[in-house]
């Protein structure tokens, strides 16, 4: 079977953990849509590193049916190669670049030509990359997600705005992901607080931001495999905000991720699987695959929850590109979660491309092994 493995590389510059902002360095050749603040440091975290793509060709060719050929997601390149049709599946790690559409731009041209993909298709990827649009969706069909307003209208009280609300609330971009500028200031207490936010993200990432009702319970993050009826839970992951230095904010923020977390004095920030009663459990579960279900996530995704005050799961964001560092010390949350169901990162890798083979009719015999 020819599959061609569609991502967006990484480049070098990107390829160690973000750097402190340095005016000297901007590169001319960064597209104008690229933002040239703090955000420089971060503009390619949601590519993927030359390992990671590499980790994955070898993955899915350790089947012996399996041909990879690597096709990096930009236009020049990929466009043409894709109209020679000669792929009988294309597995999906592209990201885009530009517009809030991005995720979706690969899937919809290989619905064009007709190629099958592995993952969710252009709907679902738009939509989960607009955390406001999600939420509204989410909310509409009886999921739990924390209230919100977005800042397209001066937020002069917040509490006119989102009557029975109160601080904390926490602001994030309304596109982004992989925490691009989720900061520990992103936690805010007071209204000027709030709007420096604002601003700071109009200024860095050119976007509305989202308020949110702070969730001030314990996180987790669950990946799930398979579609429709066949979709499972793997074993839920747990954020230990505990790990955090006592000045940090409870949040999974730029500065948990790449400051506190550093390879020298690596935190022991997940726990998989959490630590969590039976109720808790079904009711995550419940919850997760409900979500899964109303945005038609396929074969995979990631996706966050959060307890409220009162204790409740509620959906922070979808995730329908999780990120697969392959290095287990690297603390990615799919593997991990992966490997805890004892999947290792080849039989999880291909459980999606069967996953996404048996949506197609595409005949691929795999049965995982399990680590040890
Ligand atoms: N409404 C919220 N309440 C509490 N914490 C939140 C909320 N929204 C986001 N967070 C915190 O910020 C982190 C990053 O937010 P998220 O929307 O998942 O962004 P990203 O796409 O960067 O992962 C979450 O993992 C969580 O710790
Ligand atoms: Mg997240």
């Amino acid at each position: 079977m020819r599959v061609g493995l569609l991502a967006n590389i990484k480049p070098q510059i990107q390829n160690q953990a973000p750097r402190k902002p340095d005016e000297s360095k901007r590169s001319r050749s960064l597209p104008r849509t690229a933002t040239f603040s703090a955000s420089y440091n971060d503009i390619y975290a949601e590519w993927d590193a030359p390992e990671t793509i590499e980790a994955v060709r070898l993955a899915l060719e350790s089947h012996p049916d399996v041909e990879v050929e690597v096709i990096e997601a930009v236009p020049d390149r990929a466009i043409d190669r894709l109209l020679i049709k000669d792929f009988d599946i294309v597995f999906n790690l592209a990201e885009g670049f530009t517009g809030s559409a991005r995720e979706a731009q690969f899937p919809a041209l290989l619905e064009m030509l007709e190629i099958p993909y592995t993952g969710s298709g252009p709907l679902s990827l738009a939509i989960a990359l607009d955390k406001a649009r999600t939420k509204e969706i989410l909310s509409y069909h009886g999921i739990p997600v924390a209230r919100f307003i977005t800042s397209d209208v001066p937020i002069t009280s917040i509490r006119a705005l989102l009557p029975g609300t109160d601080f904390p609330f926490i602001v994030k971009p309304i596109s982004e992901g992989s925490s691009k500028g989720i900061r520990n200031s992103s936690f805010v207490t007071s209204l000027d607080a709030m709007n420096r936010e604002i601003e700071r993200i109009a200024m860095e990432y050119h976007q509305p931001a989202l308020i949110e009702e702070f969730l001030p319970g314990r996180e987790f993050t669950v990946a799930v495999l398979g579609t429709g009826d066949k979709a499972r839970i793997l074993p839920i992951v747990e954020i230990n905000f505990g790990e955090l230095p006592p000045e940090a904010n409870n949040i999974y923020s730029f500065e948990a991720k790449w400051i506190y977390d550093v390879a020298e004095k690596p935190l022991n920030i997940f726990t998989c699987p959490a630590d969590i009663s039976s109720k808790l459990q079904d009711e995550i579960e419940t919850v997760v695959l409900r979500a899964y279900e109303v945005l038609e996530c396929r074969d995979w995704a990631r996706i966050d929850v959060r307890l409220d005050s009162r204790g409740r799961a509620n959906i922070i964001e979808i995730n329908p590109l999780p990120g697969i560092l392959p290095n287990p010390e690297e603390n990615s949350c799919y593997p991990k979660a992966a490997r805890a169901a004892g999947l290792t990162y080849e039989a999880m890798l291909l459980s999606v491309l069967k996953s996404g083979c048996e949506r197609y009719g595409i005949p691929f015999k795999f049965e995982p092994k399990h680590a040890k």
